[in-house]
């Protein structure tokens, strides 16, 4: 049996109709740029997450990068996030031209370890930028008092989170700005780039909103040092055709994980945790194992290709070789990178498929 890793695709094919109708309508509208289906998908965005206002842009990438402009962050400013995540956040931090500072994950859930948080933290630290990351929410518990105390504001990466709930409120309507990716293979995902902030704040969703379009209120008229990172009506609608699919798709995800859970039980392998108060959306189920390359090399062989997210933590890219971080500074992000081991996982995987993964591995350890 063939498993594939990740199967954006199969939405594609499942939703053709209505995905055709959308697109057409917005062919023979012949407005293409931030027009009514990018303000539908907004208002629903904004209602679905549980955040007053919603703005689109144009990945998630950007959401990071408008959040913190919106949030005046720039040179002399510091923003603590995750060494263990994709590269967005810190790139984000990177464009402001504020300092890039990294605190250690925890070993259990891969979020950010709110002690280390805390020794980090300086007088310049302006923002703690989070990532909910696989699905779950960072240690809001303990991350939020912590900022809240030292007017640190919280940026929400929710590019994987979208639909987790963290003591039932949404995860992105928490902090001062959340962020979110429609890229393909997302929980909710377009079929190419898109990105959305939501805030409840008006004076930082106006903001946002200029910051997307050259920095204008009145065309023509710059008041503000701004980008091109306008959302498109194609990327809207077909968004808004897969949101009320959404809820449907995140208990799938959330069956895979308990089936998975229950078939590996008792293997040598450590399975993923949900951590008290959080409903977890399962974008991805990660087990970590000792025999990590091994085990993806077994799974490959049985019809199981995987990919590693993150084989390397972000504080040894070459990218940021000039800051002088070694292997040896973030040890859990290091070790965690080492073992971690994602499993295929989107709704449409049949229980057979999974049992075929479940298979292999314990096949694997005889
Ligand atoms: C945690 C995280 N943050 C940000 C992003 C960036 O989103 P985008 O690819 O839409 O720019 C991604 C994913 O791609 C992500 O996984």
């Amino acid at each position: 049996m063939q498993v594939p890793f990740l199967n954006p695709g199969a939405q594609t094919l499942a939703l053709r109709a209505e995905l055709i109708q959308a697109l057409t309508e917005v062919l023979d509208r012949g407005h293409f740029i931030l027009g009514p289906q990018v303000a539908a998908l907004e208002q629903e965005i904004a209602a679905f997450v549980g955040a007053g206002l919603g703005v689109g842009v144009n990945s998630g990438s950007d959401a990071l990068t408008l959040a913190l402009r919106a949030l005046d962050v720039g040179p002399g400013d510091e923003v603590i996030t995750t060494p263990f995540t994709y590269i967005a956040p810190a790139e984000s931090v990177i464009q402001v031209g504020a300092r890039l500072v990294f605190a250690d994950i925890d070993p259990r859930t891969f979020t950010l370890d709110v002690a280390d948080v805390a020794r980090r933290i300086t007088p310049r630290t302006k923002a703690i930028l989070p990532v909910h990351l696989f699905g779950q929410a960072a240690n809001l518990d303990a991350l939020l008092p912590l900022a809240r105390e030292r007017g640190i504001r919280i940026v929400e990466d929710c590019a994987q989170a979208i639909g987790a709930t963290w003591r039932g409120r949404g995860l992105g309507s928490i902090g001062d700005i959340g962020c979110f990716s429609f890229y393909p293979t997302k929980n909710l995902g377009a079929d190419g780039d898109g990105g959305m902030c939501v805030t409840s704040d008006e004076g930082l969703s106006k903001k946002l909103r200029m910051l997307r379009v050259h920095g204008i209120e009145k065309r023509y008229f710059h008041d503000l040092h701004g980008y091109n990172s306008r959302l498109d009506e194609m990327q809207a609608a077909i968004v808004r055709v897969k949101l009320p699919h959404l809820k449907r798709w995140t208990e799938r995800r959330g069956e895979i994980a308990a089936r998975y859970s229950a078939g590996l039980a008792g293997l040598p392998v450590e399975l993923p945790v949900t951590s008290e108060g959080n409903a977890h959306c399962w974008h991805v189920y990660a087990l970590l194992s000792d025999r990590r390359d091994a085990l993806q090399g077994h799974l490959a062989a049985n019809g199981v290709p995987t990919l590693i997210y993150y084989p390397q933590p972000l504080h040894l890219q070459k990218c940021y070789a000039d800051v002088g971080w070694k292997v040896g500074d973030y040890p859990v992000a290091e070790s965690v990178s080492s073992r971690i081991l994602p499993l295929p996982m989107y709704p449409e995987l049949s229980d057979a498929q999974v049992d075929h993964v479940i298979g292999v591995i314990r096949g694997f350890h005889g």
